[in-house]
């Protein structure tokens, strides 16, 4: 039997942990794990659960919920967001409650036929709507791209929770606590981060509008749908994501290479003592074949400069690389420094690529741009080396 946790009055925990998910998304590695929070809130007058969780946790979910209802029927489902992780137990519940009504948005609709086949008992509410389950009165608020068009939050104009579902989320399972207080921050601060970089920060501009949205809300807790629940300082992961949407970075730099035999690493180690001669004290050094671009992308969104070197491949970049660069196409960051160096030996390829890359990512290029025929001279690591330096004054 597993057991809800209370959160909160009337406020129930109902998420799971789940350890066994190797790729978040097919995409992200998790290892920490990955917690999918859902709540119940139990007001005299009806019950609402806030979200359910992934599929494969149906008996722990369920019981989790059975106890927070404590022989009560469940009478609303808050669909905050639609996507799987989520919204995966909701044909479940509709079993098992027949007469059980969904609060979502136009646009969720569309999506609870389209993955479960629900066409009535379907409640759309608008910002602003609220619904009152007795003693607590839930107010809703739409989220649009935060991250899909559906998303939306939900307040507890009681208790002050805030229910922000993916917003202020992070990978990582709770190991024993669930709360900001029962956990080191340098445990789940990073992770949050992680995931902000992969899942949310593609919508930075819609995080800020978001935010000032929901700054005259009188929030006392934040409990998200992944990750650590916020009942101790909600106003720090607030001050978080004020700055990572604005892309507001910390003195330091993230190197990253491509390199098959050794000497793109080389001319990339020359940066990073460049660098280190600028005094620029958090370097961050990575073999893109060997590091997951979640943690590249992480430490991107952390620092204020970027360094890409890539060697050749068949023409073009390197293919980690590209990997990398496509990436960050996607989310387009900002107020970086770019610096970028490539190699060849029997065709050219890497750099006009990376330029061409800069071109379209809009960061402010730092130089010299080095280009290096086979193995790198000491003229050209040097350049490298000069290429660390500038970078590090950029940011000075
Ligand atoms: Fe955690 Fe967008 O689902």
């Amino acid at each position: 039997m597993y057991k809800a946790v209370q959160v909160n009055k009337d406020t129930w925990w109902t998420g799971v942990n789940d350890y066994e998910t190797d790729m978040f998304e097919s995409l992200w590695p998790l290892p920490q794990g990955v917690a999918y929070n859902a709540y119940a809130v139990i007001g005299s007058t009806a019950t609402a659960a806030i979200d359910t969780v992934k599929g494969p946790w149906l008996d722990e979910y369920t019981d989790k919920l059975t106890e927070a209802l404590n022989g009560r029927a469940l009478n609303y489902l808050v669909v905050n967001h639609m996507e799987p992780d989520h919204a995966g137990l909701i044909s479940q519940l509709l079993t098992r409650w027949p007469s059980l009504k969904f609060i979502g948005n136009a646009k969720t609709a569309p999506m609870l036929k389209g993955y479960h086949g629900i066409t009535d008992n379907i409640i759309t509410v608008k910002d602003g709507d609220t619904l009152d389950l007795g003693g607590h009165v839930l107010r809703f608020t739409t989220v649009p791209m935060l991250h899909w068009p559906e998303s939306m939050v939900t307040f507890d104009t009681t208790t002050g929770v805030l229910f922000s579902n993916d917003s202020f989320g992070g990978f990582g399972a709770h190991e024993g606590g669930i709360f900001d207080d029962e956990k080191n921050p340098s445990r789940w601060e990073d992770e949050m981060l992680r995931y902000y970089a992969c899942i949310v920060g593609k919508y930075s501009n819609i995080v800020q509008a978001a935010l000032k949205k929901l700054g005259g809300l009188p929030i006392k807790n934040i409990f998200p749908s992944h990750g650590t629940l916020f009942r101790h300082d909600p106003q720090k992961v607030i001050s978080l994501y004020d700055k990572w949407s604005k892309y507001e970075g910390e003195n330091g730099a993230v190197v990253v290479y491509g390199s098959m035999y050794g000497h793109t690493r080389k001319m990339a180690e020359a940066v990073c003592t460049g660098l280190s001669a600028a005094k620029v004290r958090d370097i961050r050094l990575y073999d893109a074949s060997r590091t997951d671009p979640s943690y590249i992308l992480r430490d991107i969104w952390k620092f204020k400069a970027i360094a890409l070197l890539s060697c050749t491949y068949n023409t073009q970049l390197y293919p980690a690389m590209e990997a990398v660069c496509s990436k960050l196409l996607n989310r387009m960051p900002k107020n970086k420094f770019l610096g970028l160096a490539g190699s060849y030996s029997w065709s050219k390829g890497a750099l006009t690529a990376l330029q061409d890359f800069a071109e379209k990512v809009k960061l402010p290029k730092i130089g010299p741009e080095v280009e290096v025929y086979a193995s790198a001279t000491p003229e050209d690591l040097q350049k490298c080396f000069d290429l660390g330096v500038n970078l590090g004054e950029a940011m000075a």
